[in-house]
């Protein structure tokens, strides 16, 4: 083939996932991931969405005091700090048998910030840098700057305040792994409008 071919060639084989690009940036994208949920997420590279059987237990064992926080946000050294002192978790006891640490354990490094390739993992641990690692994600420079724009009297709903480490008070569709602005509803305040 001559340099002509191989050209066309390229342009052939390429010109279907341009087009695609194109008409998913396009498309509005709720619209989109009710049709196509999995393509739609696969496509999203900033969602948080961790799936499989190793999650469900996560979400069980982790999830009954408050939301099971996305692996993704925190870096590995975070979990293993966090996973070693479940005896003495923010004054809970939330030890686990050996096993279930283990197992828990694992699954939080697999899926840790430096192992995944979204926007989100990405800024935490550029925002962690040399830093000691935080036990909080509400701790980390990342989180702080994303809520600054939040004035703390949009923090009170009935006079209670809002805790951040609560992700699903604000973020309608945080189980599911989405936390962009336009799906942010603040209780005693309404949707978020930037
Ligand atoms: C017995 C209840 C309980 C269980 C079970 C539990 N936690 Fe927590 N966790 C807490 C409390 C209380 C806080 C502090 C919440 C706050 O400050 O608003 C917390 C906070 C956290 C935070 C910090 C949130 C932030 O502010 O960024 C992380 C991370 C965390 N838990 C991880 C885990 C993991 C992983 C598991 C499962 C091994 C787990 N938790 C199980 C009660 C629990
Ligand atoms: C009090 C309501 C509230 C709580 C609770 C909250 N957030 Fe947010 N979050 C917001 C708002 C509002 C924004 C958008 C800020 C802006 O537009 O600059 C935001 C932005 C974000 C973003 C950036 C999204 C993007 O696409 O730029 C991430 C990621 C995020 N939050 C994660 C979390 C996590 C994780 C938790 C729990 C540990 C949490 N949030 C708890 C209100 C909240």
């Amino acid at each position: 083939m001559n340099v002509k071919k191989i050209w066309l060639v390229l342009v052939l084989l390429l010109s279907p996932i341009v087009s695609v690009e194109l008409v998913l940036a396009d498309r509005d994208e709720h619209e989109y991931e009710e049709e196509h949920g999995f393509f739609s997420r696969w496509y999203r590279s900033d969602s948080m969405l961790v799936e499989g059987e190793d999650s469900s237990r996560y979400r069980e064992e982790c999830g009954s005091c408050h939301f099971p926080y996305q692996p993704g946000f925190l870096p590995e050294a975070s979990w293993r700090l966090v996973m070693s002192g479940l005896e003495e978790h923010f004054g809970e006891n939330a030890e686990l048998s050996d096993y279930e640490t283990d197992f828990i354990l694992n699954y939080l490094t697999q899926n840790a910030a430096e192992t995944l390739k979204g926007e989100i993992s990405r800024k935490v641990i550029w925002s962690i840098r040399s830093k000691q690692p935080p036990i909080r994600i509400t701790e980390t420079d990342f989180f702080k700057h994303e809520h600054d724009e939040i004035a703390p009297r949009v923090l009170y709903n009935n006079g209670e305040k809002i805790q951040f480490s609560n992700c699903d008070s604000c973020h309608t569709r945080a189980i599911q792994g989405a936390f962009n602005e336009h799906e942010i509803e603040i209780p005693g305040y309404g949707p978020w409008d930037d």
